[in-house]
């Protein structure tokens, strides 16, 4: 199998010989930022919105990057046409870059740097829609930007692999008595015909599929708000999703020990999914879903 193509800084290259100095400040500080987008049918997958977040994210870290719109397509074309399979996720990744000496505050000379890397996005389980997923609830140990998709994952890396150690696939993240978000989705709840998340602030990741399942929720039934989800009051909605860009609209069915919308994917959900299923197969027809 040829190895796979990966960019960075400006280089197509053989993944084994793409490397990054030791002194880069992602390797010593996490400093920087990324982006995971799907494909779909060899498309980009709701680009724009996804190169918006990164300037926001960029915006964010104080981190200036000279790159537009049609430069990142180009740099995501190349390395998607390299792959065999069509269904992808491009992981897209900028740290401040590598200074001459490890130091918190910033160097007053350094070039980003840009990493992207293509690969086959694992089918979805389709124990998925039979059973749906366990999720946790856990105190949100994470900063206060969480609105920034920082590389610094460390809290979501534990509180994940916490969710893990007790056999469930994802955990749900609260603070000050609210339920924000999971580890790495956002989080939906149904009420009746009523389809809540929780807003936007500096606690929530402004989740690229979460903005498209509101943006579908008139056209399947539902009335979308966004509004505090006190963690207290999950168990008794209807329905729970966790939603993201390479796992789309996860039903819960098991909340700590609580059976969710009768332990299996509820019929919203159906819904739902196939409303975000029909959109996906847009792609191609609009050059920018
Ligand atoms: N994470 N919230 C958090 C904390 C996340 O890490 C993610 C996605 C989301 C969902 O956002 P989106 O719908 O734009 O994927 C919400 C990605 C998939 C990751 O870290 O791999």
């Amino acid at each position: 199998m040829p190895a796979q193509t990966v960019y960075l800084n400006g280089q197509y290259l053989p993944v084994e010989q793409a490397q990054v100095s030791v002194m880069d400040r992602g390797f010593l500080l996490a400093d920087g930022v990324y982006e995971v987008i799907p494909v779909y049918g060899g498309q980009p997958f709701r680009l724009t919105q996804h190169l918006q977040r990164l300037r926001n994210s960029l915006a964010g870290i104080r981190l200036d990057l000279d790159v537009s719109d049609s430069q990142w397509s180009d740099i995501l074309n190349r390395l998607i046409a390299d792959q065999d399979s069509t269904e992808l996720s491009v992981y897209l990744q900028v740290t401040r870059g590598s200074a001459a000496k490890r130091d918190h505050g910033f160097p007053s000379e350094v070039s980003p740097t840009v990493f992207v890397m293509v690969n086959p996005i694992p089918p979805l389980d389709p124990k998925l829609a039979q059973q749906g997923i366990h999720a946790i609830l856990l105190d949100d140990i994470r900063w206060q930007r969480c609105d920034i998709k920082a590389i610094t994952l460390l809290a979501n890396v534990l509180l994940r692999q916490q969710a893990h150690d007790l056999g469930a696939q994802e955990a749900i993240l609260v603070r000050d008595n609210l339920a924000l978000e999971g580890a790495a989705s956002n989080l939906f709840v149904v009420d009746g015909s009523k389809l809540i998340t929780p807003p936007k602030s500096r606690y929530v990741l402004p989740g690229i599929t979460r903005d498209l399942v509101l943006e579908l929720a008139p056209a399947a039934g539902l009335v979308a708000t966004e509004q505090d989800i006190p963690a207290q009051s999950l168990p008794g909605y209807d329905e729970i999703w966790l939603t993201s860009s390479t796992k789309e609209i996860m039903p819960v069915t098991l909340l700590d020990d609580k059976v969710i919308s009768k332990a299996k994917p509820g019929p919203v959900w159906q819904r739902m999914t196939q409303a975000y299923h029909d959109f996906k197969q847009t792609l191609g027809q609009d050059s920018c879903p």
